[in-house]
């Protein structure tokens, strides 16, 4: 697993398929580094980090605005609080956010994933065992078999569940009341939900990247957490390598403080954060091997694009889904990359970057 890449480990469940399958792979230099067991040989895994309440949530100004409004309305009318489908790339604060709503509405909050919702009697077992306010948080949402879907569409309209009794001819439906509860819903992929599950959620909220000052402030909160001395300028080095997520953010300040432990720094600074990072081949805009790769193939070996997906993922050695979900939202969030039908195009910006003259420059050398 890259050090940039913002998805838990591990990732996925076993048995999926291939290109379902987010992980990203790790860029030679880094192998030995990013392996789960060093993640959590560090002490505290991603669970203790994670803010328990809405004021511990740094940044998402309109998403928190918007549920604050939502959770106070609902308790002041004593009902549950509206389905909810929160979307954007890994590792931005879904689930997080998610668990707060919970917490913050006095309910439990029973999390699982689309993937392991496969048989129908698994989505059943679930929703019948829901207390009255219940959070119901589905990850990666779009990935739900065609049957759980259907049996989620009265359960989330009218707290139903339809069971099919016998077969065949002599089959019926029984309807059996569910208690009211609110389906938290995470995506990465808006585009991929069906309509239908889609038009069932009363709030859709997209999550967007964080702000340098923002991670900056996550950064520090959790190296207090962590125990680990880091002056504010180590903080925002950290920050602007972070790609604008959060888990980023907390893992590049784990790798930093290896280094600042092993090197014997009593405190992480920005020439410790930038020396420790350069190491761990993460570059000043938080561009990793995959990144740089990507932006040379375009700029070398195609003057700049538009090149096709499928090239991309095979020069780069990654699977399409990772290049489309985890590379190129924050490639192009940077203005480095953007994405035209015929395919994805270097920017100037990108060029610069990478140390090259931009097109037209070359152009105008001639
Ligand atoms: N707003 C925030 N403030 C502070 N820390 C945050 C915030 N959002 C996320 N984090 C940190 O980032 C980590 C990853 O967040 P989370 O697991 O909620 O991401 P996600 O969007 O669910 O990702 P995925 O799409 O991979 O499931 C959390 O453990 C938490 O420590
Ligand atoms: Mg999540």
């Amino acid at each position: 697993m890259a050090i940039i890449s913002s998805k838990k480990q591990p990732p996925e469940p076993n048995g999926e398929p291939k290109q379902q399958q987010k992980s990203v792979k790790v860029p030679p230099a880094e192998n030995i580094l990013q392996s789960e067991a060093a993640l959590n040989e560090q002490g505290k895994p991603e669970e203790s980090i994670r803010p328990q309440r809405f004021a511990d949530y740094i940044g998402q100004k309109d998403l928190k605005d918007v549920l604050d409004i939502a959770i106070k309305a609902a308790k002041s009318r004593e009902e549950v609080l509206d389905h909810l489908l929160l979307y954007g790339p890994p590792g931005l604060g879904k689930t997080t956010m998610a668990m707060i709503l919970a917490s913050e509405m006095g309910v439990s909050c029973k999390i699982t994933s689309a993937p392991a919702l496969e048989r129908p009697r698994d989505i059943v077992g679930l929703l019948v065992n829901l207390k009255p306010g219940d959070v119901l948080f589905i990850d990666e949402i779009h990935r739900l078999s065609r049957m759980t879907e259907e049996i989620l569409y009265p359960a989330m309209e009218d707290y139903r569940l339809d069971i099919t009794v016998g077969k065949g001819s002599s089959a019926r439906i029984r309807s059996i009341p569910l208690s009211k509860f609110t389906l938290v819903g995470a995506t990465t992929r808006v585009g991929a939900l069906t309509s239908p599950l889609r038009d069932r959620f009363g709030l859709i909220q997209k999550l967007r990247f964080y702000e340098i000052e923002e991670l900056t402030k996550i950064v520090l909160r959790t190296a207090e957490l962590l125990q680990t001395p880091v002056n504010p300028d180590g903080a925002t080095e950290i920050a602007k390598r972070s790609r604008g997520t959060p888990r980023i953010a907390n893992r590049l300040l784990k790798r930093v403080r290896d280094y600042a432990e092993v090197k014997s720094f009593t405190e992480i600074t920005a020439i410790v954060a930038a020396e420790a990072l350069q190491l761990f081949q993460v570059d000043p805009c938080g561009l990793d091997w995959t990144d740089r790769k990507m932006l040379s193939v375009i700029i070398e070996n195609f003057n700049g694009g538009p090149v096709g997906l499928e090239t991309i993922a095979a020069t780069t050695g990654e699977d399409t889904q990772t290049i489309e979900e985890v590379y190129e939202p924050y490639l192009m969030q940077i203005g480095y990359l953007s994405r035209t039908p015929r395919g994805r195009i270097a920017t100037k910006a990108a060029y610069q970057h990478m140390g090259f003259k931009p097109p037209n420059e070359q152009l105008s050398l001639l």
